[in-house]
């Protein structure tokens, strides 16, 4: 069986932060007084990176006076990229608590800590009131959740009527069995994909409306491809969360995703869905 510390595993690192600083500093960035931009190749630890956050918050409708959760905040990225963009307030969960520890430290260097804050818990079973937040969003969490009616239900336990959810993920796709390592998994074990169709009947059976299901294979190809052009003529890539958080097992951990991606095993997938506005739970949910 998983268990939480099979996720530990994987993702803790104690020294996270001193690698953070040491790749802050290579990049010549003073890493006491980070900006965001510098942050991003790092800090959205999802497939494209910062351009895939951007593209979720396109998607979703948050107001300067809403409070959003963000599921399986990892060091914060996305949730310091959505209070900022729409100047609302951010409350990020993440199972692992050396993320939550760098994700505090961050914000608070970003002097985003009055709107944005972290809790280590477990998205399965999370420590805020029933009809909490407006919006939800989780990106690449799903992968390591075998529970995924648990986790639809949970997220939707914590959200008002009418409230959205934006999800991305990594879909099992037609092309066979998935390589390991990935970056969500070492091994089969942690690792729990749905297709895209079990994603919309799973939101469905929690009493979510889905908008929208989008499927941004293209774009991961089109990323792929950009970044392998740049580290031949010698520069970075844009996106060193995986480096950052992998070290020495990122570069098979990355082979396998773009080969996952090309071979048809896995797809990534974009998610707008909706509580239907005036609802109450569904029955026999818990409250
Ligand atoms: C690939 S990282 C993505 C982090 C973040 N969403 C981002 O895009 O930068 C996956 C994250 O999910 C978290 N996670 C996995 N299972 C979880 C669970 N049951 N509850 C809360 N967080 C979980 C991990 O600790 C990790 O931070």
């Amino acid at each position: 069986m998983t268990t939480d510390c099979d996720i530990f595993a994987h993702y803790g690192r104690a020294d996270l932060l001193a690698r953070l600083n040491a790749a802050l500093r290579e990049d010549g960035v003073d890493p006491d007084h980070p900006g965001m931009e510098v942050l991003a190749p790092y800090d959205h630890f999802h497939g494209r990176g910062l351009e895939a956050t951007r593209e979720m918050a396109d998607l979703i409708s948050a107001g300067a006076s809403d409070h959003v959760l963000d599921v399986g905040s990892g060091i914060g990225g996305p949730a310091r990229y959505v209070a900022s963009r729409f100047g609302c307030r951010v409350t990020g969960i993440d199972l692992t608590p050396e993320f939550c520890d760098v994700a505090r430290h961050l914000t608070r260097l970003l002097g985003l800590d009055d709107r944005v804050d972290f809790h280590a818990g477990d998205a399965l079973a999370m420590p805020f009131a029933d009809a909490s937040f407006d919006g939800a969003y989780s990106m690449n969490v799903s992968m390591n959740v075998a529970d995924k009616a648990a986790f639809y239900r949970e997220i939707r336990r914590v959200l008002k009527p009418g409230a959205w959810l934006a999800l991305s993920e990594v879909a099992k796709g037609p092309g066979g069995d998935v390589e390991y390592p990935t970056p969500w998994a070492a091994s089969a074990r942690t690792s729990f994909l749905s297709t895209p169709e079990e994603t919309r009947q799973g939101l469905l059976d929690a009493g979510f409306e889905v908008l929208r299901l989008h499927s941004s294979l293209e774009e991961a190809l089109v990323f792929g491809a950009r970044s392998r052009a740049t580290v031949e003529r010698g520069g970075k890539p844009p996106h060193r969360a995986a480096m950052l958080i992998h070290g020495e097992v990122a570069p098979d951990a990355m082979r396998n995703t773009a080969r996952g991606l090309k071979d048809g095993r896995i797809v990534p997938i974009e998610v707008l869905a909706r509580v239907p506005a005036g609802l109450r739970q569904p029955a026999g949910h818990a409250g």
